[in-house]
């Protein structure tokens, strides 16, 4: 089955190297990889002066657009609002976060199949109408279905999900957006981004034993941490990097997420065409080989690296140790050899409940096989797996290869329980049995994330993330201080036993295969194909558009919260039960900022209501000031924002009538995101004056009538004993967003347009 554009792919690989050659003038110098796709996708024509990577807000004409069925409901939405024919580029929708694991999964896509209906069936007929690919439920994964149909090299494609960066396996700068952000993609218009810097991550020598593709990305995480890749591209080259297959490069981009990283790529080379042929786009392939340098970084860049990166990092692959990473949070890097003396040190559970491979991170064929000679040799060696044990493939491609090769009956062995094509308990969808006890507890997966709640929503629930190879044999021993690579295990007749090092198969020696991949061609002409959206329903509601600033500075906010610490998307817009109320603002409203810690309280979910005093949940205190038409602000630590790409997380404050969110340093998309809502994001110029918000303040922001790029505004914090600081705080505003801010949002003024 075919569902990608070649003639699109070949268009963009007939324009590009005229527009690198042209770039490459005007820089003066040899071009990274990521330069050369960000310079043949602009929006305009080359200007006269290089764009200056970090500062300059740059317009860029991606190739695809892909959305997952949880962020895609309100993408298509605003879509609709937009009032437009057809998507201006290559579109998809998957229908994979909805998907809730359970039993397994026959049963559970069953029974997705019926709960989430609405859902679907508006899905399924706003990309009819539209012009969109539609992957069916239990199709895949959105990430591993890209890379698997529509991923090329030197291509150029956001994504409503944070882990888009996956298709940079392939040699594509992908990028994890907001909906809102779609939205204006689909609608013809360009799509900005500031210039990022780039960071080089130089691999030499070639991985051996335990160690895999997964382990480079924790390794990075441990050195970059969460914040370490903020707005910068992580381009992965040398002769290391040749030597990884294109679905472990794809594992490595997926999890740059996890330190903030805009996306990550890797050069076009063997191992990329291989895949590629394999998984049906030869022509693809040969297509790219005729443009291979420009494809790749100049020689230049990677023998002097220093000279044309922002930052370098080198990994020697040959000496890489197996890393476990976590709890609570992806950069805790531990190497094997040390991590059982952490878990006992730290007294983390280690007793291991559970053990999950797959998700859109792991779920190659590579990583099956790799998890299966594992489990194949428990069976064989009489080993018994003593914790829980689930396999969530990526799609329906890999899953069905994997059981015409006898990969998920070797997972059966061990007691292994394949889930849906879905993300299930990577994004909180898990009927976990007992979770509700919140008893402290271990589990280790092949995902990418790991905060607080993520999996089960047990806040002691100890995640740590691994490569699927380290997840079985944990789950096998069943005990957290276990180390593979040196440790024997007793079998079942008492017998002193090892795991030998894993063995994996790149790519299915007979071929992938699959029996209905799941696809929904669009309509030719979508004219007369109805939106299925039920005017009763509780999870999806058409928009309202948000009102326009009125002009005037705003006075008399009042503090709704000061989030202390980390808080995520997942705080500010909780997944799990919320996940159905995605298409419907008013109902995922009240998820409002509920996982977040209150300074005052150190306590979740529990704000003064400073109109009565009294203390009450946050989006009712919020309600209660939006009835009493007065705005609120919203106060928070470092990197808020941090996490997924939900655009919930910036529409619902705008909703409920917060006015601003002053914090310590955003996360970049959901800065992106709140701009293109309409709301105020503001940084402390100095982060020491997050100190100087008190509880009872109420605020005012002062500079408005003047708001322009680069200028500092005012915020006055009145306190209740009539004592004040005025506090300088920052923005990233250019001219076209402040235009959003006045508008109200950035839609208003896209629909604007389209009436015209
Ligand atoms: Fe889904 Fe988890 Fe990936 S939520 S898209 S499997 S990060």
């Amino acid at each position: 089955m075919k569902v990608f554009d070649l003639d699109m792919i070949k268009a963009a690989y007939a324009r590009m190297p005229e527009r690198v050659e042209a770039a490459k003038k005007l820089l003066g110098r040899p071009m990274t990889l990521a330069e050369k796709i960000l310079y043949s996708h602009l929006w305009d024509n080359l200007g006269g002066k290089p764009f200056e990577r970090g500062t300059d807000y740059v317009d860029f004409a991606p190739d695809r657009v892909a959305m997952q069925d949880a962020t895609a409901q309100m993408a298509l939405l605003q879509f609709m609002q937009a009032q437009r024919e057809k998507v201006a580029v290559p579109s998809t929708v998957h229908c994979d976060h909805l998907i809730q694991a359970k039993v397994g999964a026959t049963e559970d896509l069953k029974i997705a199949n019926e709960s989430n209906k609405e859902v679907y069936d508006f899905l399924s007929s706003v990309s009819n109408k539209y012009g969109l690919g539609f992957w069916k439920p239990g199709a895949g994964i959105i990430h591993q279905v890209v890379l698997e149909n529509y991923a090329f090299p030197g291509g150029m494609m956001i994504g409503t999900d944070s882990h888009t960066p996956n298709a940079g396996g392939l040699g594509m700068i992908a990028i994890g957006v907001g909906g809102a952000d779609a939205c204006d993609v689909m609608a013809g218009l360009p799509w900005e981004l500031k210039m990022p810097k780039l960071i080089g991550v130089k691999l030499t020598g070639s991985l051996k034993g335990w160690a895999s593709a997964k382990d480079v990305i924790l390794e990075v995480a441990g050195r970059l941490t969460v914040k370490g890749g903020t707005g910068a591209i992580v381009e992965y080259f040398g002769t290391g990097a040749d030597k990884l297959s294109a679905t472990g490069k794809g594992t490595i981009c997926n999890m740059g997420a996890e330190i903030g990283a805009t996306t990550s790529v890797f050069g076009f080379d063997k191992k990329i065409a291989k895949y590629l042929t394999a998984t049906g786009r030869r022509n693809v392939a040969i297509a790219a080989g005729r443009i291979k340098e420009y494809l790749r970084p100049d020689q230049e860049c990677i023998d002097n690296p220093e000279a044309y990166y922002d930052q370098v990092i080198e990994i020697n692959l040959s000496k890489l140790e197996p890393r476990i990473n976590g709890p609570f949070t992806p950069d805790l890097a531990w190497p094997l050899s040390k991590f059982a003396a952490a878990v006992k040190k730290n007294n983390w559970p280690a007793k291991l409940d559970v053990g999950l491979i797959g998700s859109c991170t792991n779920s190659s064929y590579e990583d099956m096989t790799r998890a299966a000679s594992i489990a194949n040799q428990a069976a064989e060696k009489h080993i018994k797996a003593k914790a829980e044990y689930t396999i969530t493939p990526g799609s329906e491609l890999v899953r069905f290869t994997a059981e015409r090769d006898g990969l998920l009956a070797t997972f059966d062995k061990i007691g292994g329980v394949v889930l849906a094509n879905a993300c299930g308990p990577c994004i909180g969808q898990w009927a976990r049995h007992g979770a509700e006890k919140g008893e402290r507890n271990s589990i280790i997966t092949s995902f990418n994330r790991n905060f607080a709640k993520r999996a089960d929503g047990n806040p002691n629930t100890h995640a740590f993330v691994a490569s699927p190879e380290i997840v079985t044999a944990f789950a096998i021993a069943g005990d957290l201080t276990f180390n593979p690579a040196k440790d024997t295990l007793t079998n079942e007749k008492g017998e002193q036993v090892r795991l030998d090092p894993p063995l994996g198969i790149e790519l299915p020696p007979l071929g992938f295969d699959v029996l209905d991949a799941g696809y929904q061609k669009p309509a030719r002409s979508g004219k007369n194909v109805k939106v299925k959206v039920s005017p009763k329903s509780d999870r999806l509601q058409l928009l309202a558009p948000f009102t326009k600033w009125e002009g005037t500075d705003l006075k008399g906010l009042k503090l709704l919260i000061k989030a202390k610490g980390k808080c995520t998307t997942d705080h500010i817009s909780m997944a799990g039960p919320w996940l159905k109320f995605r298409g419907h603002l008013d109902n995922i409203s009240n998820n409002l900022l509920i996982g977040a810690v209150n300074f005052a309280n150190e306590a979740t979910n529990k704000v003064k209501n400073q109109l009565t005093g009294e203390y009450g949940e946050v989006p009712a205190v919020q309600r209660a000031y939006k009835a009493a038409g007065i705005g609120s602000i919203v106060v928070g630590d470092e990197n808020y924002g941090e996490g997924s790409s939900r655009e919930h997380a910036a529409m619902e404050p705008r909703h409920l009538g917060v006015r601003a969110i002053l914090v310590k340093s955003f996360a970049r998309i959901h800065e992106t995101n709140l701009k293109k809502q309409g709301m105020l994001a503001l940084t402390f110029a100095n982060p020491a004056d997050y100190d100087k918000i008190k509880e009872d303040d109420t605020l005012d922001i002062v500079g408005l009538t003047t708001f322009a790029p680069g200028k500092s505004l005012k915020v006055v914090a009145n306190h209740i004993d009539g004592s004040k600081d005025e506090i300088v705080v920052n923005h990233t505003y250019n001219d076209a967003q402040i235009g959003w801010f006045k508008a109200g949002a950035a839609l208003n003024i896209i629909a604007e347009q389209a009436g015209k």
